[in-house]
Order: structure tokens, then C-alpha cells, then sequence
């Protein structure tokens, strides 16, 4: 249910009656609740053009609005704004349709296109840590929020498996003598050491590297070394995005050897362009108004980050066949994306039509605003952080005793990796943000808890009720016409948040949701006795639609809901 645009074509109506020859800007939601549902500030710019006095020009407007359904009230305030009321009838009939339908009258695109969403990536043979967490669950959202729109989306997970530290990793098995499955299991302590003895010796260096040119040539004894390599680490990961309950698959990986054989037809095709040119023995591509080049081959011959990226660049837009391809990745990767996705187009990789987007985000800070660590200055490992988020919502768990040992640990999961996720979805991907566990895991303000609580809260009430609901809504007060247009909104804030890939706008609607629901439901008493039938039916409708709504808004964040709490 697209509500803006149904009122905005109510005003569309009303420019062409009153002969206003220009396209009306959108309606926006209202600041206030005094100040109507609606708003239309557009009679201000019309000002200059129609050369009247905005006033005037906004009463000429309301002189031609239709106030027989959708809007039933207009008025003008201040110097020229519209204040906008909808009818109650019909917000009230859209929300019980909302209700009745399981994507809660969220239409599915009409043209849905594919869409890559490059998420996660994290780099072989280390443990995943904090820095994949953002990349990871924004991804996955944007990923979840595209599908319910009906989008065609193709997960992609850029893993980066490729490059110099499997060399060491190769030399410190044989140095060991192992056969790779014995000290594999703590890759992480592995990786520690082989990369102390490639910083202490120099024999031991070069025979690493020796391993990197095999590996690359297709030795096929170190290629199965190293694919353990791999299958080890994915494991890894595999268990974090379990924990996470984040959706990507092994069948996601294109990892960056995917593109191994491509990668010499990519410096060939740039150089058919005539877009390639040597500095200092490298293979480069100057690009008008950058200063620094993009290298796509090093002197000798290695190939680059942004070779890789290209070649995945084509394989996204021509083989995939993607209209849109976003990109996860730190803020600090914003100069490489920049320059790659400019190559890429100039050199006719990807079609003209095709959005390349990077989808930047901030750095996890600590309480004192430095980036992240572990008390001993190390990075804190992902799955670290995770099983204290469980540890940690075990013990808000208020009354234990009413639940089994089994669901206690199953909703210390939900609610500890829900608030984690939470968190850090519910602040603008841009900035920095800071991590804090008592803010996140608290049952009041902007969190999971504030929404799994006040789901659950609604699941109790339809504990009590136990019967049929017959009829329909009825909106008896301004606070429920408020509630009832607010859940209207939802297709309206998921299409925005997928345009701007943010779901913060998600978490911030939500919240918004939520605080209005609890005031609802403390002024307004559902079950309670004197309340008559009809209102009772109204009442629990809007509350049905409410956790309705949380609930899909929660599962779009791959944050589960539970009945109790
Ligand atoms: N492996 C990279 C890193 O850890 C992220 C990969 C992002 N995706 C890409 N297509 N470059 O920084």
C-alpha cells in the first residue's frame, strides 16, 4: 500500500482542476500531530513561478481538492503549507485489508530487476572479527529488504582467498611437517605464528613466496593445500552467519580466485580500449581528474584488488545479468570503488544503464570512542562478541524459572544477537558508531528488546482472547487515526529504506511504531471490562496488525520475534 502516492495523486487531481500546469512535489508525513497526517509544502516554490502569493495559491489548491474520501480535510497554515486529513473510513478499511493479507499489502514490484549485493567478503584464513560484522548484517538486510520487494537478488559473497598469505601458510605446514589437518583446526594461532616467521627470517619469506607463484602456476599438491585452507576458514564463517542468522550460503561464495582466468582478458579488453598505460613497469589506468592511478597488473605480472573487481564487475552485469549491484563494504574502500566503477564503465564492462553503488559504512568504536579491541589491544574476534551478546541477554532474562533450561538458552540467542544486530542497523550506516552493551540490551528506547517486548506483549493479549474477531476497525480517536496511518506507512518506508539501502529508516520507523502503539495501549484498553464489543474487535485489530508489521519489519533485519518474553 503505497499511501504517499495515493494522496499525492489526490493533489494531482486538484493542480489539474485548478489549472496549475505544473507537477506537485510529494506530500510529506507531519511533523505534528496537530498539523494533520499529511502535509503539502509545495504552494511556497510555486510562488515565484505563478507569481501569487503562496496563501493564495494554496487556497486555489484546496478550492479543488476532493475531500469525499482519501483526504477529508485541508488546511492552510503558516505561509503556505497544507495540512492534510484522512479519511478514517478508509485508512480504517485499508488497515483491516493490511491485516488479511500475509505481505501485509506490500505489492511486489511491478518491474523487479536483479540486484547483486556484494556482503560480507571476509578474508581466508583468519577468523572473521568485529570489522565483518557490519558488513555482514547491513548486507544481509539490504539483501532480505530487496527480496520482499520482490527484487531478484543474487547474494554475493567476495571472499577473498586469494593472495601472498597462503604462501606462508603453505611453508609454515611443511616447516611443521604437518599434513594440514592437525594445526588447522586454530587457524587463527597458525596464522599468528606463520606470519611471525615470515617477518623474522628471510629464507623462510622467500620460500613463501616461491609457494605463491606455485599456487598461481596450478601446483596441483599446494592447490589442494591450500583449497583446505579455505574449506576450514568458510567453516568458520559458516558458523558465525548460522549465529547470525544471516542467509549466506556456500552457493554465495565468488570468491576472488573465481575470477583467476579472467583476469588476463581484463588487462587485454583495457588495452584494446586504449585506456592502458605503463608507470614504473606497471599496468595502469589514469583516470581524468585523479591523481593517483588504478594499477590492474604489477610489474611482475601479479594482478591487483581491482583487477579482481573488474573481472567480477562484468561477470555481475553481463553473465549475471544485474541492473544493480551494491556493494557492502567499509567507507574507507570508497576511493578503489570509486575508481573501479568509473574503469568499468569507461571501458564499456558494464552498461551505461547499470546502478554500481557502493554501500559505505562507518567504523565500531568503543565506549571511548576508539575502534573496537580486546582489552589486550587485538582485534575481538566476531564469534567472541556474539556468545557474550548470549551470555549477556541470559541474564536480562527476568523470570527464568517460567521457561526451560532449553528455552531459556533458545531466547537468550534471539535476544542477544537480535540486540547486537540491532544496534548497529538502527544508526545511519555512515557514521561511526559506538558499541555499548547496556544501551542495546535495554528493554526501553531504540532496541530489539523495546520490540520483541512490545511483540510479545500483543501475543499475550491474544492469549486472553480466545475467540473469533468479527467486524471491522473502527478509528474512535485521534491517537488510533495516528496508529492506523502510521502502519499504513510501512510499504512506503521499505521502499525508501531499499532506495537509500538504510535500515536505520527501518529501526527508525519501528520505534515510531512501537511508542505509538504503547501510548495506544495504555489510553486505550483492548480487553478490559466495560469496553464494548465493537471497539474491542477494532482495538485488537489494530494490535494484530501492530506485531503484524513488527514482525515482518524484524524478520527484514533477520531479527526474530518470540511470543513470550
Ligand atoms: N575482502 C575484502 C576486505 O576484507 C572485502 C571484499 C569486498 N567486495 C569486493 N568486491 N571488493 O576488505
Amino acid at each position: 500500500m503505497k499511501l504517499k502516492s495515493q494522496i499525492n495523486h489526490v493533489i494531482k487531481e486538484a493542480f489539474s482542476k485548478a489549472n496549475i500546469d505544473e507537477e506537485p512535489i510529494s506530500v510529506s508525513e507531519s511533523t505534528k500531530p496537530e498539523f494533520g497526517d499529511y502535509q503539502f509544502n509545495g504552494a511556497m516554490a510555486l510562488s515565484k513561478k505563478l507569481r501569487k502569493n503562496p496563501r493564495e495559491i494554496a487556497q486555489q489548491i484546496i478550492d479543488n481538492l476532493d475531500l469525499t474520501h482519501v483526504i477529508v480535510k485541508a488546511e492552510i497554515a503558516g505561509p503556505g503549507f497544507i495540512n492534510l486529513w484522512l479519511d478514517p473510513l478508509w485508512v480504517a478499511s485499508l488497515c483491516e485489508t493490511a491485516r488479511n493479507d500475509e505481505r501485509l499489502s506490500v505489492a511486489k514490484r511491478e518491474s523487479p530487476i536483479k540486484v547483486v549485493v556484494d556482503y560480507s567478503g571476509p578474508n581466508m584464513a583468519k577468523q572473521m572479527h568485529v570489522g565483518h560484522l557490519r558488513s555482514t548484517i547491513i548486507g544481509d538486510t539490504l539483501a532480505n529488504l530487496l527480496t520482499f520487494l520482490g527484487d531478484e537478488v543474487i547474494r554475493q559473497n567476495h571472499i577473498g582467498d586469494w593472495g601472498t598469505q597462503f604462501g606462508m601458510l603453505i611453508a609454515y605446514l611443511e616447516e611443521k611437517g604437518e599434513d594440514g589437518s592437525v594445526s588447522l583446526k586454530d587457524l587463527e594461532q597458525f596464522y599468528k605464528d606463520a606470519k611471525g616467521r615470515f617477518d623474522a627470517d628471510e629464507d623462510f619469506a622467500n620460500k613463501a613466496r616461491e609457494y605463491v607463484v606455485k599456487i598461481q602456476s596450478g601446483d596441483a599438491q599446494c592447490l589442494e593445500l591450500w583449497q583446505k585452507f579455505i574449506d576450514i576458514s568458510l567453516g568458520h564463517c559458516e558458523e558465525v552467519y548460522d549465529k547470525l542468522n544471516v542467509k549466506l550460503t556456500r552457493d554465495d561464495v565468488r570468491a576472488e580466485s573465481f575470477y583467476n582466468d579472467d583476469l588476463g582478458s581484463v588487462i587485454k579488453d583495457l588495452e584494446t580500449k586504449g585506456t592502458l598505460q605503463e608507470s614504473d613497469g606497471a599496468q595502469c589506468v589514469f583516470l581524468e581528474g585523479d591523481e593517483i592511478p588504478v594499477i590492474v597488473q604489477k610489474g611482475d605480472g601479479g594482478y591487483l584488488y581491482a583487477t579482481t573487481d573488474l573481472s567480477a564487475l562484468r561477470y555481475r552485469a553481463n553473465t549475471l545479468g544485474a541492473k544493480r549491484i551494491s556493494y557492502v563494504v567499509d567507507a574507507r574502500q570508497g576511493g578503489h570503488f570509486k575508481q573501479v566503477f568509473r574503469v568499468a564503465k569507461e571501458a564499456g564492462f558494464v552498461a551505461e544503464d547499470v546502478k554500481l553503488e557502493h554501500i559505505a559504512f562507518g567504523t565500531m568504536m568503543d565506549k571511548g570512542g576508539k575502534p573496537f579491541k580486546t582489552r589486550d589491544g587485538g582485534t575481538v574476534k566476531l564469534i567472541d562478541l556474539l556468545d557474550e551478546a548470549v551470555v549477556k541477554a541470559k541474564a536480562a532474562i527476568k523470570d527464568k524459572d517460567e521457561y526451560s533450561e532449553l528455552e531459556v538458552e533458545d531466547l537468550a540467542k534471539i535476544i542477544g544477537i537480535g540486540a547486537v544486530k540491532y544496534a548497529d542497523l538502527s544508526i545511519n550506516r555512515e557514521s561511526n558508531y559506538i558499541f555499548n552493551w547496556d544501551k542495546m540490551l535495554s528493554f526501553e528506547g531504540n532496541t530489539s528488546l523495546y520490540m520483541q517486548y512490545a511483540y510479545a506483549r500483543i501475543q499475550s493479549i491474544f492469549r486472553r482472547f480466545d475467540a473469533d474477531i468479527k467486524g471491522g476497525i473502527i478509528i474512535g480517536d485521534a491517537l488510533e487515526q495516528r496508529l492506523a496511518v502510521m502502519l499504513l506507512r510501512f510499504e512506503d518506508v521499505l521502499e525508501r529504506a531499499a532506495l537509500d539501502a538504510a535500515p536505520n529508516q527501518i529501526t527508525t520507523y519501528l520505534y515510531d511504531l512501537v511508542t505509538l502503539f504503547m501510548r495506544f495501549y495504555e489510553q486505550n484498553p483492548i480487553l478490559k471490562e466495560g469496553v464494548d464489543e465493537a471497539t474491542k474487535m477494532s482495538r485488537l485489530q489494530l494490535a494484530d496488525l501492530t506485531a503484524k508489521t513488527i514482525k515482518q519489519g524484524l524478520d527484514i533485519l533477520g531479527i526474530q520475534v518470540v511470543n513470550r518474553l
